[in-house]
């Protein structure tokens, strides 16, 4: 009994220390220290030796049990140990690998022009200053000089929420806004973005677009000031060798008024298609504040004057990255977003 004793407790070590896994030497364990595992069963046996014997095969029992326990607990720490060896294997990063490039974000093309506008100005010292896009008919139109039946007011269909109330169809209420606000103070030298609305709608003019609405009011400005500004305005914009012509134009909130054209940015006015072969390409409306302007908004028409121009940042955009149709501005297709 003895001998088998032994030969079991031999058997049971090497078993445990070729376990391959934490299951396997639990499927050992119980197989020979389990209820009904064969040292119990051996012990189970005792009951048939002698009162000599049994003590002897008892201690030897029990030196067995302790080998194969020690065995146990060996071989565990050394399977925890491999387990967490591979753990720490598999879940390792190797910092070698190529990684996976993070989708960088870029600057919608209006934004950049609308920034770049704004440092321009603000360089020169403007503000900035803002209005709301859901205007009245007043500042609209009534204290720009176009009352309800002015024709001017044709080119400017709008939508309207109600009788007196609309989507501003251009920033130049941010005028009449801002000057109300700051009078009687000088000088007012600002520049007005922000989104404007009209009932237009094909390839170059779409029924939401931006503009930006500068204006500058203080003693003895002249017609030369805007004309300076202006010129380096499209110098910093387009391109040092940039010129710039104003031709006689008419707008209700300004006397006199140009519009103002910048030399070809595609062909540097040799003439092409982009600018019809002209060599010329209409950026913006300007004028010097008409006086009524002045005086509904707190301002003495005798003592100061101003001069005021306004953009839309659509064409500006278009013409500086060449884009043919402004409704890809707005469509928001990364393929042709991703080239800017
Ligand atoms: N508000 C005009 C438009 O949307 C543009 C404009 C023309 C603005 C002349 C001005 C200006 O401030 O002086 O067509």
């Amino acid at each position: 009994m003895k001998d088998r004793l032994q030969k079991l407790g031999e058997q049971a070590r090497r078993e445990m220390a070729g376990a391959k896994s934490l299951d396997e030497l639990n499927e050992i364990r119980v197989r020979f220290l389990g209820k009904k595992g064969e040292l119990t069963q051996i012990l189970r046996g005792m009951g048939g030796l002698s009162a000599e014997e049994r003590p002897q095969v008892g201690q030897v029992a029990n030196e067995v049990r302790a080998a194969i326990e020690e065995e146990l607990s060996a071989r565990t720490a050394s399977l925890k140990e491999l387990v967490k060896e591979q753990k720490l294997r598999s879940e390792g990063i190797d910092v070698t690998l190529p990684g996976t490039p993070r989708q960088l974000g870029g600057i919608h093309p209006l934004s950049a022009v609308l920034e770049e506008i704004q440092d321009i100005f603000l360089g020169l010292g403007y503000s900035i200053a803002e209005g709301p896009e859901i205007e009245t008919d007043y500042y609209n139109f009534e204290a720009l000089n176009l009352p309800k039946d002015h024709p001017a007011r044709d080119m400017q269909d709008t939508f309207f929420i109600s009788g007196e109330i609309l989507l501003r169809t251009q920033t130049s209420p941010v005028q009449v806004r801002t000057m109300e606000k700051t009078a009687p103070e000088l000088p007012v030298k600002i520049i007005a973005p922000g989104k404007v609305y009209r009932r237009d709608d094909d390839a170059t003019h779409s029924p939401m677009f931006n503009q930006v609405e500068g204006l500058a009011v203080d003693r003895r400005i002249t017609f030369s000031d805007l004309k300076g500004t202006l010129a380096l305005f499209a110098r910093e914009m387009f391109g040092e060798k940039t010129k710039t012509r104003f031709r006689p134009s008419y707008f209700p909130f300004t006397e006199p008024s140009a519009e103002v054209d910048v030399s070809c940015v595609m062909c540097g006015g040799r003439g092409c298609r982009v600018c019809s072969h002209t060599g010329w390409l209409e950026i913006l409306g300007s004028g010097m504040v008409h006086p009524r302007v002045l005086e509904v908004s707190g301002y003495n028409s005798e003592e100061v004057t101003g001069f005021a121009f306004g953009m839309g940042i659509e064409r500006i955009a278009m013409l500086k990255y060449g884009i043919d149709d402004m409704r890809l501005l707005f469509e928001n297709d990364l393929r042709f977003l991703r080239q800017f």
